[in-house]
């Protein structure tokens, strides 16, 4: 059995070939999630559109793939267990949204249950938080996942609403109920990047199923939800346990609000935060300790830092942010989406999936 850890990174460290074809990255589709109505109906307004349900017989396909190639045999049996309960090990409204989705597509809910698990698990790459001369914070970020063919065709945006008003908005995959990109708008945006997390499937089984720890796609989505600012969202993100480590990026509303907290299960082992008073204007973040050197094999730090020293400060906004998300090695052909994000206008946020053959033009939005 393959080390999922083993297999993404050899797969995000792959050196990007490219065809110069015309470029067509495409602003993904924008849905409202009711968060007023029940859990299961929450992604209905998403799973039921009829260019989603025409991905759905090749989801099914693909997630079949990606859990035989993933999940350790032994992990199945635990996997059962969590999925005959899942009121009793899922915090509200997850387990009833899971429903919702296995309802809705047809796909079996143990499957469900494993796809938000490894989603969880294998988010690469790029993350960065800049504040530019004005004292505005923009927040990019590239998701490179392994098995991203399938997940760019249904890449969304959701709108959590209540009582008609944006609570949060998310960049997600239908099937996927927690949140690896969002924005809580005026309040702060936040991206995951996954960190070394070696053998993980039965830490994070059992540390579940003991209801220990949350995943940590749970963990963004709950804190988009109840923190209400970017001080809040620091805390909760540094001090909750969580099931294996990572790097939650975050960015506020007001100036020098950046920061990359690095996480081991219980606690964050560092939070480092611009100071653009001292000339760190940007953090950038993608799936090392920011105090080690990245390895040789895949540096995608170097280029990134690289490009946004040349962008300068001055010149940071949202489409000089998408250009140095689409850099080679930094846009790699991994990458499903880019997304740009400002906590202070938060009308900027906006999603691109990326197409492997658009990937030598680093189009603007
Ligand atoms: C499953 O879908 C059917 C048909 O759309 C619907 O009537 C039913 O209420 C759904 N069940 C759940 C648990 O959402
Ligand atoms: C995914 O979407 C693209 C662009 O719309 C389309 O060309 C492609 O055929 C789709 N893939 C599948 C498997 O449907
Ligand atoms: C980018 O600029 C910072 C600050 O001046 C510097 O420390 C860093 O080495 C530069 N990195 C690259 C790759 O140019
Ligand atoms: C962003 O900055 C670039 C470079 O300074 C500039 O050319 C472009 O017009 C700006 N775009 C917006 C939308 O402000």
């Amino acid at each position: 059995m393959w080390s999922s850890r083993a297999l993404l990174l050899a797969l995000c460290a792959l050196s990007v070939s490219l065809s110069l074809t015309v470029a067509r990255d495409a602003p993904v589709k924008r849905y409202v999630v009711d968060l007023d109505t029940a859990p299961e109906e929450h992604f209905l307004p998403i799973c039921q559109d009829p260019d989603i349900q025409a991905m759905i017989p090749m989801l099914k396909k693909d997630v079949k793939d990606m859990i035989t190639s993933l999940v350790p045999e032994e992990a199945l049996p635990l996997l059962d267990v969590l999925t005959s309960d899942l009121d009793q090990y899922l915090p509200h409204p997850f387990a009833g949204e899971m429903r919702g989705i296995a309802n809705c597509t047809g796909i079996n809910l143990g499957e469900i249950v494993t796809l938000n698990l490894a989603y969880d698990l294998t988010a690469f790459c790029t993350s960065i938080v800049a504040q530019d001369s004005k004292g505005t914070i923009w927040h990019g970020r590239n998701l490179d996942y392994g098995f991203g063919d399938f997940l760019r065709n249904i890449t969304v945006m959701a709108d959590f609403q209540t009582k008609g008003q944006t609570l949060y908005t998310t960049t997600t995959y239908l099937g996927y109920v927690g949140a690896l990109t969002g924005q809580r708008p005026n309040g702060f945006t936040v991206s995951v990047d996954e960190r070394d997390q070696g053998a993980w499937w039965m830490n994070a089984l059992e540390a579940l199923l003991n209801r220990q720890a949350s995943l940590m796609s749970f963990l963004v989505r709950e804190t988009l939800a109840e923190a209400d600012s970017y001080d809040v969202a620091i805390e909760r993100l540094a001090y909750t346990p969580l099931i294996a480590p990572v790097y939650f990026i975050v960015g506020g509303a007001n100036v020098a609000e950046g920061a990359v907290i690095t996480r081991d299960r219980t606690s964050a082992l560092d939070i480092w935060t611009m100071n653009p008073a001292q000339g760190r204007w940007y953090v950038l973040e993608t799936n090392y300790d920011h105090w080690e050197e990245p390895p040789a094999h895949d540096d995608r730090r170097t280029p990134g830092m690289k490009a946004m020293n040349t962008t300068g400060q001055d010149a940071i906004n949202a489409s000089s942010m998408f250009q140095v998300l689409s850099v080679p090695k930094v846009l790699n052909r991994h990458t499903t989406y880019t997304a740009i994000m400002s906590a202070a206008q938060p009308q900027v946020y906006n999603t691109w999936v990326r197409w492997p053959e658009a990937q030598a033009a680093g189009q603007k939005p």
